[in-house]
């Protein structure tokens, strides 16, 4: 089987999933979006009420803006793919737990492993807690680039601002948080694609 038939099966097995509550109230599991060879892999949060009725991660509004900004850098179809720390809808859009994230964390390692991606950017504080340190912010973190062990190698990684928090902060003035977050994303263009 190549990379793109075992992710298949994985996402499969995602849809079958019942492994936590979250999955009694999806419409749809929401594995991933992109390319099984990109080298820049995002790592989101969980899917919200258009990603639940869709089942494509990030296309709602702060979805859109992610995009918008991706396409405005120059990014391309084939550079990116892109999951979330977990699969199914939390009531609410609150935060996944622990728990949840754990019962999901098999599909996000199997995917790391495939994908196997030059960099995993950590979209916003959920993602960063779960792969580098719970006590760091993401105003800390964001664009430095983090070496850690997962999925069997050691891994890179880069935090950056989730784009909802921007959907407040329009400016993109010399260090505002659009400035840093377009900085960041360009950084990630040069030096891994
Ligand atoms: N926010 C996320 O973190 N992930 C999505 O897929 C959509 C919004």
């Amino acid at each position: 089987m190549n990379i793109k038939e075992q992710l298949n099966e994985i996402k499969k097995q995602a849809k079958n999933c019942f492994n936590c509550p979250l999955s009694e109230n999806r419409t749809n599991t929401v594995f991933s979006d992109g390319c099984e060879q990109a080298p820049v892999m995002f790592i989101g949060e969980a899917p919200g009420k258009n990603e639940d009725e869709t089942g494509i991660p990030f296309i709602g509004r702060a979805g859109q803006l992610l995009r918008n900004y991706l396409k405005e850098i120059g990014f391309k179809e084939n550079d990116i793919y892109i999951a979330n720390t977990v699969k199914c809808r939390p009531p609410e859009n609150r935060k996944p737990s622990k728990k949840e994230k754990e019962a999901c964390e098999f599909f996000l390692k199997k995917q790391i492993e495939f994908v196997n991606p030059k960099i995993i950017v950590l979209v916003g504080s959920t993602a960063l807690e779960s792969f580098i340190d719970k006590k760091t912010t993401i105003t800390k973190a964001r664009g430095q680039v983090f070496e850690k062990e997962f999925a069997g190698k050691i891994r890179k990684f880069i935090p950056i601002f989730h784009p909802s928090y921007l959907l407040r902060q329009h400016s993109e003035r010399d260090g505002s948080p659009r400035f840093l977050f377009k900085k960041d994303l360009i950084n990630i263009k040069e030096n891994f694609i």
